[in-house]
């Protein structure tokens, strides 16, 4: 637990601090709900242009993160990520979905492209923060591509194990624009 909370305080200071020397702003994503906060800072990763992004929601559970070529999870290219109760290990899985709705038809995908800083229970009891990484492209063909324009950013939050419901009001899909840092 010690060595978790270094974590938070080095993802955090990294995160501000990044916005800091790049003189980029950090972009609230309004997500319209005091459950799940997400902001961001665009930079680069290993010299390509990425998003850094932080998640705060209230669960202990998993928090998914995507992005959608339709308003839902169908044909989606998104993240799911927990920490396992039991062996308290990172769980990172990069999913494309075809479907929504249960059972999801997936596909786990072969490059995984979502890289995860930092996965912390948050000392309050009930919330988890979360900081990742995502570049523009990926290469990876069955993945999005971050663009300047509008686009679906699906978001959904549960409890442990992952993906067997989303509680209304847990999830969702957010118009914005990354690169503008508007609507
Ligand atoms: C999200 O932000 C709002 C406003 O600052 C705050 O009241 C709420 O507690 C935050 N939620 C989480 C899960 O941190
Ligand atoms: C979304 O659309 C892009 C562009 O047409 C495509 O390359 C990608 O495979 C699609 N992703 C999913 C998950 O459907």
């Amino acid at each position: 637990m010690i060595s978790k909370n270094f974590t938070t305080v080095l993802s955090l200071w990294a995160f501000l601090s990044f916005a800091f020397v790049t003189g980029q702003e950090v972009t609230i994503i309004p997500t319209g709900n005091d459950l799940i906060n997400i902001s961001y800072v665009l930079g680069q990763l290993e010299g390509q242009p990425a998003v850094y992004f932080e998640i705060r929601a209230e669960t202990r559970g998993y928090i998914g993160f995507g992005f959608s070529n339709q308003t839902c999870m169908t044909n989606s290219d998104a993240m799911v990520t927990w920490m396992d109760w039991v062996t308290f290990e990172l769980v990172v899985q990069d999913w494309t979905f075809y479907t929504t709705g249960t059972p999801y038809e997936r596909e786990l995908d072969q490059q995984q492209d979502w890289r995860v800083e930092s996965l912390v229970w948050n000392e309050d009891g009930v919330s988890t923060t979360l900081s990742f990484v995502r570049l523009y492209n990926t290469g990876d063909p069955v993945d999005i591509i971050i663009e300047d324009k509008t686009m679906n950013l699906i978001f959904s939050v549960g409890e442990w194990p992952a993906l067997h419901h989303h509680p209304i009001g847990r999830s969702g899909n957010i118009l914005f624009n990354l690169i503008q840092g508007t609507k």
